[in-house]
C-alpha cells in the first residue's frame, strides 16, 4: 500500500482526516491544546460490556441481571434489549482499529462476569476468557492501553437469585471473580478499575427499582450498599496482592456537584443531605471516614444491622487512583414531598434552561460542575490521582450524506475539557480523561434512544459513522 492509499484507507475508516470548516473553526476556538494537559495525560474512551457487546447467549455466557431485566415487560422505556446491540463481541477488531484511527490511547471496557463465570463462581468459561484475551491482545497490537473495569453492573443472574448484592456472600463471590481476572489478564493488563458507579447501581437497582434487578426499599438498599462498600476495598486488595508489581489500581464514582437553590438554611441543609448521598456515600468509607451518618442518620442502620466487627477497617483501601464520572451538577432544595431524605430540583426544564443547554437525557450542561467535583474529590485524604473515567453527552444525532454533525456535543467537550484543565492548573492531580462513549450504545432503562457516542451506530445495519465530535478528538489528539 502506498502512502496515498494508506491515507485513503484510514480516512475511509475514520470518516475523514480533514475537519469540515465550521468544525475546524470551533477547534481553534477551544483555546487549549492536548499539550496543555501534559505529556503523560491519558486520553481514552469508556464503554461497558452489556451496553456494547451483544452476543448475550454466545460461547457459554449465562444471563446477567440486565438480560433478565431488559427482557422483562416495561422495564426499558423503548421496549428494547441489548441482546445484539452494537455487536462489539464480533466487531471488536474493526472497532478498536477505528478507535486507534481517532488517535485515542486508552480503551476502557468492562469484563462480563457471566461470560467468565457462568455460574457466578466455580468453573471458568474458557471461551469467555478468550474473548477478552482477543480484545486485550488487539489493543496491545494497536498500541492502545486496555483498561478493564471488573464490574459495570452485569451481575450473573444466578447470583442475583441468591440475593445478589444484598447477600453478604457477594464478598466471597467477587473475591473469586477478582482472582480469576487477575490470573487470566494480569500478565498484560496494568490498569484496572474495580467498580463502576456504586452509587448508581445500588440506588437505581436496589432502592428505587429503575435498573436491574429492580428491587426496592431500604431493606434491600442498606445491605446492598454495605456489601458494595466492602467489595470496593476487598477486590482492590486482592488485585494488589496478586499483581504486586504491575497494577495501577482504581475504582470509579459518579459525582454531581450540589448547589442549594436558595441560600436559606433549610435549602442548604437539603443540598448537604443530597451531597452526602450522591457524592460521599462510597468514597468516604474507602478513605477511612466511614459512612456520612452525620448528615444522613438513616445510614446508622447499616452499622447496627448489617456490619460485622472489623468492617469499618475492611472498607478502607488506598487505590492508586480514583475515577470520577461527571455529567451535570445538581440543584438541591427542600421540598415538602420528600423532606426526609433529601430534595431535588435539578430539572433543567422547570428552570427554563435554554434547549441547547439540555441534553437528550434532560441533564443541564454545566461545565463548571466538573471542576467543582474534581476539587471536592481531590480534597479527601490520600487521593493520589484522579482520572475522569466518564464524561460526555447525549444529543439527537442524524446521518446526513454520510456525516453526523453534532456541534452541541463538540461544544460540550470543549467546555468541560476547559474546566478539567482549569482544575488541573488549580492543583487537582487529574491525569486522564475518558469520553463516554466510544460508540452509541444501550443506555440502560432508556434503551438505545440517547446517543452518547463519538461514533454513530446504525442499529439495523451495525454500520459505524464517525461523528464530527469523533473527528474533533482525532484532530485534537494528533501527535
Ligand atoms: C454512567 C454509566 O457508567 C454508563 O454506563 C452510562 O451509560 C453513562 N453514565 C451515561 O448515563
Amino acid at each position: 500500500m502506498n502512502r496515498r492509499q494508506a491515507i485513503q484507507s484510514t480516512a475511509a475508516l475514520a470518516g475523514s482526516f480533514f475537519l469540515p470548516k465550521p468544525l475546524a473553526k470551533l477547534f481553534l476556538e477551544a483555546g487549549f491544546t492536548k499539550q496543555d494537559f501534559g505529556p503523560n495525560f491519558k486520553w481514552g474512551v469508556a464503554t461497558a460490556s452489556y451496553q456494547i457487546e451483544g452476543a448475550w447467549q454466545e460461547d457459554g455466557k449465562s444471563p446477567s441481571v440486565w438480560d433478565t431485566f431488559a427482557h422483562g415487560k416495561k422495564n426499558i422505556k423503548t421496549g428494547e434489549n441489548a441482546d445484539v446491540g452494537c455487536d462489539f463481541y464480533h466487531r471488536y477488531a474493526s472497532d478498536l482499529e477505528l478507535l486507534k484511527a481517532l488517535n485515542f490511547k486508552v480503551f476502557r471496557f468492562s469484563l462480563g462476569w457471566p461470560r467468565l463465570l457462568p455460574q457466578g463462581t466455580g468453573k471458568a468459561n474458557q471461551k469467555g476468557i478468550d474473548f477478552y484475551n482477543r480484545v486485550i491482545d488487539k489493543c496491545l497490537e494497536l498500541g492502545l492501553e486496555p483498561w478493564p473495569t471488573l464490574y459495570h453492573w452485569d451481575l450473573p443472574q444466578v447470583l442475583e437469585d441468591k440475593g445478589g448484592w444484598t447477600n453478604r456472600d457477594v464478598l466471597n463471590w467477587f473475591s473469586e471473580y477478582t482472582q480469576l481476572v487477575a490470573k487470566s489478564y494480569g500478565d498484560r493488563v496494568q490498569n484496572w478499575m474495580v467498580l463502576n458507579e456504586p452509587f448508581a447501581f445500588t440506588t437505581l437497582g436496589y432502592m428505587v427499582g429503575w435498573h436491574a434487578p429492580g428491587k426496592k426499599g431500604l431493606r434491600n438498599y442498606l445491605p446492598a450498599v454495605h456489601h458494595t462498600a466492602l467489595v470496593q476495598a476487598e477486590s482492590g486488595r486482592i488485585l494488589r496482592s496478586e499483581l504486586p508489581k504491575t497494577a495501577n489500581l482504581g475504582t470509579t464514582f459518579s459525582c454531581s456537584f450540589l448547589e442549594p437553590k436558595f441560600n436559606a438554611e433549610k435549602h442548604v441543609r437539603a443540598a448537604k443531605r443530597m451531597d452526602a448521598l450522591l457524592n460521599r456515600l462510597f468514597v468516604e468509607p474507602l478513605v477511612g471516614m466511614g459512612y456520612p451518618t452525620d448528615t444522613l442518620p438513616f445510614l446508622r442502620k447499616i452499622e447496627e444491622k448489617y456490619a460485622q466487627p472489623g468492617d469499618m477497617e475492611r472498607m478502607k483501601f488506598d487505590y492508586d487512583f480514583i475515577g470520577i464520572q461527571n455529567y451535570f451538577r445538581v440543584i438541591g432544595k427542600r421540598s415538602f414531598t420528600t423532606p426526609v431524605l433529601w430534595a431535588n430540583e435539578h430539572s433543567a426544564k422547570k428552570r427554563h434552561v435554554p434547549a441547547d443547554q439540555i441534553t437528550d437525557m434532560g441533564w443541564e450542561v454545566t461545565p463548571d460542575g466538573i471542576r467543582q467535583s474534581l476539587k471536592q474529590f481531590a480534597a479527601y485524604p490520600g487521593i493520589k490521582k484522579i482520572i475522569v473515567t466518564e464524561n460526555g453527552a447525549a444529543f439527537p444525532d442524524m446521518v446526513e450524506n454520510g456525516a453526523v454533525h453534532d456541534p452541541l456535543r463538540v461544544k460540550f467537550y470543549e467546555d468541560y475539557l476547559a474546566k478539567v484543565l482549569q482544575a488541573k492548573r488549580e492543583g487537582v492531580p487529574v491525569e486522564g480523561y475518558f469520553c463516554w462513549s466510544f460508540l452509541d450504545n444501550f443506555e440502560w432503562a432508556e434503551g438505545f434512544r440517547p446517543r452518547f457516542g463519538l461514533v454513530y451506530v446504525d442499529y439495523e445495519t451495525k454500520e459505524r459513522v464517525v461523528k464530527d465530535s469523533g473527528k474533533w478528538f482525532q484532530e485534537f489528539l494528533k501527535d
